[in-house]
Formats: C-alpha cells, sequence, structure tokens
C-alpha cells in the first residue's frame, strides 16, 4: 500500500538523520499513529464510509488533539498529573527519587516503595507531608507489594499510576561460566519478578477502575546485548516481554503498560557499577553518544515516565520508550571499520 511504503521511508530517513544530526543536537523523531486523523486513506481500503470507519470498534478513533497534546505541549504545563496517585517502587534511588520529585511538583500524590527506609523518608520530607508517602517493600515478597498497592489505596483512595522501578545489577564476571546461579536468580527476582508483582497487584486495583498506567523501567539492555552481565540483560528482556503480554491482557480494561527504556545514567547504581563519579560517567557516555551537547540525566527519564504517566500519553500502550539520544539505532562499528 502506498501509505505503507512511505511509512518505512520515514523510520528509515528520520534514524538516519538522527544519527547525523545528532552531533549538532538535533533530535529526530517519528510519531506514529494506528490511523491518523484523517483516515481517508484507508476509508476506500475497508469500502466503509468514513462515519463507519469511526463507528466500528476496530480502531479507536485517535483525535488530532491528543497527537497535538502528545508531541507539542509536553513540559509546558505543571500539572499534568493533576489529581493523580502514583506508586514508585525503587522510589529512594537515582531514578525513582528524580521521579517522585517530578510527579509531585506535577500535582500526584506520590508513595514511595524501597527497601531504603532512611533515603526514602528524606526524599518524601522534602516533598512534603501533603506530597509523599514512604511504605518500606521489598518487590521481590508479594505480601510486600500487595501492602504497598493496598496502603496506596486506602491513604489516596485509588491507584492511578504504577511505576515498577526497583532493580539491581549483579557485578559482572569475565564469563558465563563464572557467573553463579544464585547471583543469577537475584537478579531476577528483583528486576522480574519485583516487576510481576507490581504489575499483578497495580492490576488488581486498576481493573474495577478501567484506568491506570503502569509503566516497567527496562534499559537499552532490553534490545541490546553485552553492555551489561546476563542475568541484568535476561531481566530487562524479559521486563519488555512482561509489558507487551500485560498491555495486550489490561488495555481491555483501559489500564495501559509501558516501559522506559534508559541508556546509562548517573545513579548509584551506575556509578557503584563503573566505579566512577557521576560526572566522569556522563561525561564518558557522552563520548560516545549520537545526540551531542547533552548528557543523559536521571530527570530525563523521569520527564519520560511523566508522559507515560500522564493522559498525553493515553492511547500509547505496550511501548518500550527509549530514551538513548539515538545510540541504539546505529551500529557504528561496521563504518568505522571500512573507513578508518
Ligand atoms: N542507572 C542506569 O544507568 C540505568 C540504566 C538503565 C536502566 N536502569 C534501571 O533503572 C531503575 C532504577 O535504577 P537506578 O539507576 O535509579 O538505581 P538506584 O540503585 O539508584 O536505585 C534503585 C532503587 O531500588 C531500590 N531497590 C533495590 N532492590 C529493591 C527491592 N527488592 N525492593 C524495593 N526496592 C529495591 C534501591 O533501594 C534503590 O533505592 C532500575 O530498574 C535499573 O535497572 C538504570
Amino acid at each position: 500500500m502506498h501509505t505503507l511504503a512511505q511509512s518505512t521511508q520515514w523510520v528509515g530517513l528520520t534514524r538516519n538523520a538522527a544519527i547525523e544530526l545528532g552531533q549538532f543536537g538535533i533530535r529526530c523523531e517519528l510519531c506514529c499513529t494506528l490511523f491518523g486523523s484523517k483516515p481517508l486513506w484507508l476509508a476506500p481500503h475497508l469500502r466503509w464510509g468514513k462515519e463507519r470507519f469511526a463507528k466500528e470498534q476496530v480502531v479507536s478513533y485517535l483525535r488530532p488533539r491528543t497527537l497535538h497534546k502528545q508531541f507539542c505541549n509536553l513540559g509546558s504545563d505543571e500539572s499534568r498529573l493533576e489529581g493523580k496517585v502514583a506508586l514508585i517502587t525503587g522510589g529512594a534511588g537515582g531514578i525513582g527519587s528524580r521521579t517522585a520529585k517530578l510527579f509531585s511538583q506535577n500535582g500526584a500524590k506520590v508513595v514511595i516503595a524501597d527497601l531504603n527506609e532512611e533515603i526514602g523518608q528524606a526524599v518524601c520530607k522534602e516533598l512534603g507531608p501533603q506530597g509523599a508517602t514512604f511504605i518500606h517493600c521489598d518487590v521481590t515478597k508479594e505480601d510486600n507489594v500487595q501492602n504497598a498497592v493496598d496502603a496506596t489505596v486506602s491513604k489516596y483512595g485509588k491507584l492511578d499510576i504504577m511505576f515498577n522501578n526497583a532493580g539491581i545489577m549483579e557485578l559482572p564476571k569475565p564469563s558465563i561460566v563464572e557467573t553463579e546461579k544464585s547471583d543469577f536468580e537475584r537478579v531476577l527476582s528483583t528486576n522480574v519478578i519485583g516487576v510481576f508483582l507490581g504489575t499483578k497487584h497495580a492490576a488488581r486495583v486498576m481493573i474495577p477502575a478501567r484506568r491506570g498506567s503502569i509503566i516497567n523501567t527496562s534499559s537499552i539492555a532490553s534490545i541490546m546485548g553485552g553492555i551489561t552481565p546476563h542475568a541484568y540483560t535476561s531481566s530487562k528482556h524479559a521486563v519488555v516481554g512482561l509489558t507487551t503480554n500485560a498491555a495486550i491482557e489490561l488495555g481491555q480494561f483501559g489500564v495501559r503498560v509501558n516501559c522506559v527504556a534508559p541508556h546509562v545514567v548517573p545513579t548509584p547504581m551506575s556509578t557503584s557499577l563503573f566505579k566512577m563519579g557521576e560526572e566522569e560517567l556522563a561525561e564518558r557516555v557522552h563520548s560516545c553518544s549520537i545526540l551531542k551537547g547533552i548528557s543523559l540525566k536521571a530527570e530525563d527519564i523521569a520527564e519520560a515516565a511523566l508522559f507515560l504517566g500522564s493522559d498525553e500519553s493515553r492511547y500509547v500502550n505496550g511501548h518500550n520508550l527509549v530514551v538513548d539520544g539515538g545510540y541504539t539505532v546505529t551500529n557504528p562499528t561496521l563504518i568505522d571499520a571500512l573507513t578508518s
């Protein structure tokens, strides 16, 4: 179909342009809709009139205003989560705490669920007693996750956003032969079972409400191999699989499930893994990045989570939102080898 061929060209052009223009700090993205605001090109193929097309429940009509809001209006409003209630696992950590702050600034009530009570309480104190609450929670334990969800609902009356963000990484080993089964299981237990339990218990309260946004933290290690240790890479691939499955099941109840996939961000996790300070880590990542002039910060991941949690993304479901400045769009090694 003419239009499909066109769309494919746009993807290719967008990817290429992103690589070239990224070095000047210019980003290229493609906005992809199911059927756009004026589906006149599709209607004749289906032999339906425009009215029937709009009426058929096969597609839910995505209005131009939604698109405009999704891509033109971001960041302009400080109350994008007004009236919403969010539960953030790993909310005491680098990405989680920045997200808690941004969600709170945007009008959400936030519950931080984490193992680290001291830092979690400190983050809540900063946000004020009206804006945030801490709850001790080990995401590998079902009763803890169940309790965190129930406590959120009993305090604030509902749960709109579940951010399954808690995660750990094992120490890299030179070979899979030296990787211990117990280390592998420990990472899967937090990164996969934790996300499963968070999704399950959030769904339990979101299904009857017929709304909600579940956001899982994956990683660029969810779409690439070889950059993180085996268990971590496996776990992040699994998070995307679980997200896709849950998005399909829960979509029928109006509950969206998406991932945010960060590149390397300076946080306690990454600085301890690479054994360097935040500044040095940011510089090294920037040196091999596609998008120049910007260093990725935890705040950027929080912004992506804010988009997925807000109504601006109300038709985005089953998506793995990669925040990597275009890093995973290309593999420069071939061109480097051929041209150096
Ligand atoms: N920092 C990066 O470069 C990077 C890149 C890609 C993805 N991620 C992912 O982002 C998420 C957040 O990572 P971060 O960089 O902010 O790490 P972080 O270490 O700063 O924070 C992680 C938080 O999770 C909490 N946590 C760990 N195990 C838990 C458990 N069993 N139950 C409850 N809380 C637990 C920790 O106490 C901590 O507060 C993780 O899922 C991580 O895999 C991070």
